[in-house]
């Protein structure tokens, strides 16, 4: 220790103060000791001068100890100092309730006075212990603002996501739609023209252009159903889920996908955010389920009210594997991402051979 400590000590007791002072004065270097007899004398020093640690006597002629505890610890974990009470042997329990309250420490004055030696050791390690409660405490605020700013960026993430998937649905849908549309109509007024006099191959290469067109059309339409959920600005999220199940391609006759909504649904409509993040988990939740499980049920459930809504996708499939093995997964991620945007939580529960459960549950702050 390279500075000398200020000390403040608060007894009423003239002879247990001078106690104190001397067992103290074995710290290197001697600290120097500033006294209270009361609890507004300890209150007054306290804000007078600079202290490194409060040696607080449990009884006081105008406060117990607790309350005066309590005023000393009512700052920011970075202003508080710590205290260290001074008990005698009936009072021990009082001195476990004053560490619950945040006392660094208790000493108990035996009548021995063997309690002497062990005041300097008991200052440093209050000494320590207030200061990797603050450097806990600083990691503990960073941390909340790392996650305040991750959960920022990806709502901002998930709202450009949003507009821009839109912007694109909407150019795919006017601009190439509507071409497709006239290649459509063009091609058949040709064909209808030429049907009289088109011998056999040309018929057979029309019906090939033909069908190229139809697949266009299709595929289209797939791409703007992927980039914008259907039904769901309109009817909701239930609707939605409702319908994209309804639209699964099943690999298997044998995988059963329910969708079970809870009854009183009906009508029910969240924030716009949620239900889009919510609606891209499940479907990412789905496909996941479908491509990788091998599962055989699939079940899909919401449920929630006025500002809370809770999503499950659960499967009987084989489980995640532990080690995923190759880069680029990025549909967990994702969904972990999408649930924090909108500050809801996220579990992913696997068991090997079980199956898996994705949960959602959102709550309006
Ligand atoms: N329900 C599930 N059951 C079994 N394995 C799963 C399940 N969900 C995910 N997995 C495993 O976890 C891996 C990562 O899933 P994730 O959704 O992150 O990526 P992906 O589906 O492979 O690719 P994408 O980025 O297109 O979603 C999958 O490749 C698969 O091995
Ligand atoms: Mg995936």
């Amino acid at each position: 220790m390279d500075r000398a400590l200020r000390l403040l000590i608060v007894d009423d007791d003239t002879v247990d103060r001078r106690i104190c002072r001397r067992a103290l004065a074995r710290l290197d270097p001697p600290p120097t000791c500033v006294e209270a007899e009361t609890a507004a004398e300890a209150l007054q020093r306290l804000g007078e001068a600079d202290i490194d640690c409060i040696l607080l006597d449990f009884r006081l002629p105008d406060m117990d100890g607790l309350e005066l505890l309590a005023r000393i610890n009512c700052h920011d974990v970075e202003q508080r100092v710590p205290v260290v009470m001074l008990t005698g042997a009936d009072d021990v329990s009082v001195a476990v309730e004053a560490m619950r309250r945040g006392a660094s420490n208790y000493v108990v004055k035996d009548v021995d006075a063997r309690y002497q030696e062990l005041m300097p050791t008991i200052v440093r390690h209050a000494l320590r212990d207030r200061e990797l409660q603050i450097a806990r405490w600083r990691d503990e605020q960073a941390l909340a603002r790392y996650r305040g700013d991750l959960s920022d960026l990806a709502q901002r993430l998930m709202d450009t996501e949003k507009t821009t998937t839109r912007r694109l649905a909407q150019m795919l849908h006017d601009q190439l739609g509507q071409t497709l549309a006239a290649i459509r109509l063009g091609f058949d007024a040709v064909s209808a023209n030429c049907a009289a006099t088109a011998n056999a191959k040309a018929k057979e290469q029309a019906s090939r252009v033909s069908a190229l067109i139809d697949d266009a059309v299709r595929e289209v339409r797939q791409v703007l159903v992927t980039l914008r959920p259907p039904l769901l600005d309109d009817r909701g999220l239930v609707d939605a889920l409702d319908n994209e199940l309804r639209m699964q391609p099943l690999a298997r006759d044998d995988v059963e996908l329910r969708f079970e909504p809870a009854p009183a649904l009906a009508g029910r409509r969240w924030p716009a955010d949620v239900e889009y993040a919510a609606f891209m988990i499940a479907r990412e939740a789905i496909g996941n389920a479908l491509r990788h499980a091998n599962a055989t049920r699939v079940r899909v459930s919401v449920d929630g009210g006025e500002g809370s809504l809770h999503l499950r996708v659960a499967d009987d499939g084989s489980g995640i594997p532990a080690d995923l093995g190759r880069p680029g997964h990025l549909g967990i991620v994702g969904m972990r991402e999408r649930a924090l945007a909108i500050a809801a939580h996220f579990a992913l529960e696997t068991t090997p051979a079980k199956g898996t459960v994705v949960r959602l549950d959102w709550n309006a702050a």
